[in-house]
This record gives structure tokens, sequence and C-alpha cells, in this order.
């Protein structure tokens, strides 16, 4: 079945100046009822490793359980556009991204796949566009490589790395891509990259200006163990029960209400 919700969907929500929001999602009750919120996008995230998992970081997720969860979610995602994490080292190269990719789409019923990185994945992008594979890429904060960012730290901080990052937004709109997720930079400059491309931008940590935002659903419930990050909030302390903290959440995205300055950087 086709989603309701699909990347045209999101580009023209976009030029209409309407906000969307997208949630992670790892199986069908939580899917069911981020769709019943009208949530437009639901993320199968490689996060699953980290909060289902109960493991350090996303690097040891598998293709297997990336599958595993896609369909879990697919089962219940109503109208979302589901969109699926291509897991760590699943994109070494071009072919790979693409058998890889196909899996998600064929077996896990993905109608996206997410792909982080920049001008290394271009030819990945361009291989998956032209195979006619949905991809939404990742730039900012990118935990995949935390162990070579030294942690999960802001990115795009100083000129040099944010002109970076606006180029890699630039050059994955030209290969193909057809969203783009900022993770973690200033606002300013996910501002900057939001108008300089017609991809739609969903921003984690990344300001209001985006066109749409995405939460970790445990850290936005309140039951992710630890700090909560500085970008999240708990729609839960406000509401009665989970689908009215997700009704919320969807509310505060589209008049714009989340993120406020004090949960950007
Ligand atoms: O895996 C995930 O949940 C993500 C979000 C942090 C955007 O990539």
């Amino acid at each position: 079945m086709t989603p309701a919700i699909t990347a045209q969907t999101l580009k023209q929500m976009k030029a209409r100046g309407e906000r969307f929001s997208c949630l992670t999602a790892y199986d069908a009750s939580f899917a069911q009822q981020i769709a019943a919120a009208g949530i437009e996008v639901q993320l199968v995230g490689d996060s699953l490793g980290m909060v289902i998992q109960g493991k350090e970081s996303t690097l040891p997720v598998s293709m297997d359980e990336m599958i595993y969860h896609s369909r879990a979610v697919r089962r219940a995602s109503g109208s979302s556009l589901v969109m699926v994490d291509m897991p760590f080292m699943s994109c070494i190269t071009p072919e790979q991204a693409l058998e890889n990719a196909g899996r998600l789409m064929k077996e896990g019923g993905a109608h996206m796949v997410k792909v982080e990185g920049g001008h290394t994945m271009l030819e990945a992008v361009r291989l998956l566009s032209a195979h006619g594979v949905p991809v939404c890429s990742h730039l900012g904060l990118l935990p995949q490589s935390v162990y070579k960012l030294g942690g999960y730290k802001v990115q795009g901080r100083d000129e040099a790395a944010a002109d970076r990052i606006l180029a890699d937004a630039i050059a994955l709109e030209a290969a193909g891509a057809d969203i783009l997720l900022l993770e973690c930079v200033p606002a300013a400059l996910a501002k900057k990259i939001t108008a300089a491309i017609t991809l739609p931008v969903i921003g984690i940590g990344a300001g209001v200006e985006c066109d749409g935002q995405v939460l970790v659903v445990y850290d936005m419930l309140g039951i992710t163990p630890g700090k909560r990050p500085k970008f999240s909030k708990n729609f839960l302390l406000d509401a009665r029960d989970i689908p009215e903290a997700l009704h919320n959440y969807a509310k505060a995205v589209k008049s714009a209400t989340f993120p406020t300055e004090q949960q950007s950087f």
C-alpha cells in the first residue's frame, strides 16, 4: 500500500510553509498511536540499539534487526511515511548501499531509507535515487560516527564546519536525496540550510526554523534513562496519557512552539 504521506507530500508542505512532525517508532503499538496522532513520518531509527537493546551506541545494530523492527512498525503505521535507518557499515560502497536499501524496502517494507553522511555518500545517494529508492540524508551530528567525533556534540559551530555542512546539503539535493535530517547544529545554520534547498528539512536539536521536527519517542515520553537531551521535551508531563502527549507534540511542531530557544543551540 502506498503511504498517504510521501516525499512529494512533504515537499508540498514545505512549499506551503506547513510544518510536519516525525517520531521514532520501533514496534506496532507505538506505530499505531503515532499514526493516530497525525504524525506524518515515523522513523525506525537505529537508536533502537540504545533505547530498545540497551547498548552503548547505535553501532552494533544489524540489517536483520532493522528489518525486524521495520516490519513491526509497518503493520500499524497507517498513513505515516515509514523511514528506516541504514545501520552502521551498511553503505560502504554504493552497490552495498543499494543492496541493503533493497532489503529494507522489500523485506522490511520501508518507504524511505535514511543514510548518515554528506560528501562521502553522494555516489550512494545517486545510485539509490536512480533505482527509485527515496532517501533521507542525515547531516550534522552523525551518531554512527560518535567515536570519531569524540561524543554526542553539536556540529557546525565554526564557520568552516558550517560551510561544509551547507555544501553537503546542496550536493545531496543535487545527487537526488528527497529529505534532509539535521541533527544538533546551531539554529542559525539550520535556518540557512532550510532556506537554501528545496528539500524538506527535519531537525533534531536544530532549532525551530526547520520544515519539520523529529524526536526519539522515548525521550519525549520521559522514559529514556539518564539525562534528557537539552533539545528534547517530556510531553507526557502536561498530558493525561500517551495519545494526548503525541497529539500535543504534533500540535507544537505545527504551530512552531516546539522547539523553543532554550531547546536549541
Ligand atoms: O536513530 C535515530 O533515532 C535517529 C534520530 C536521532 C534522528 O537517527
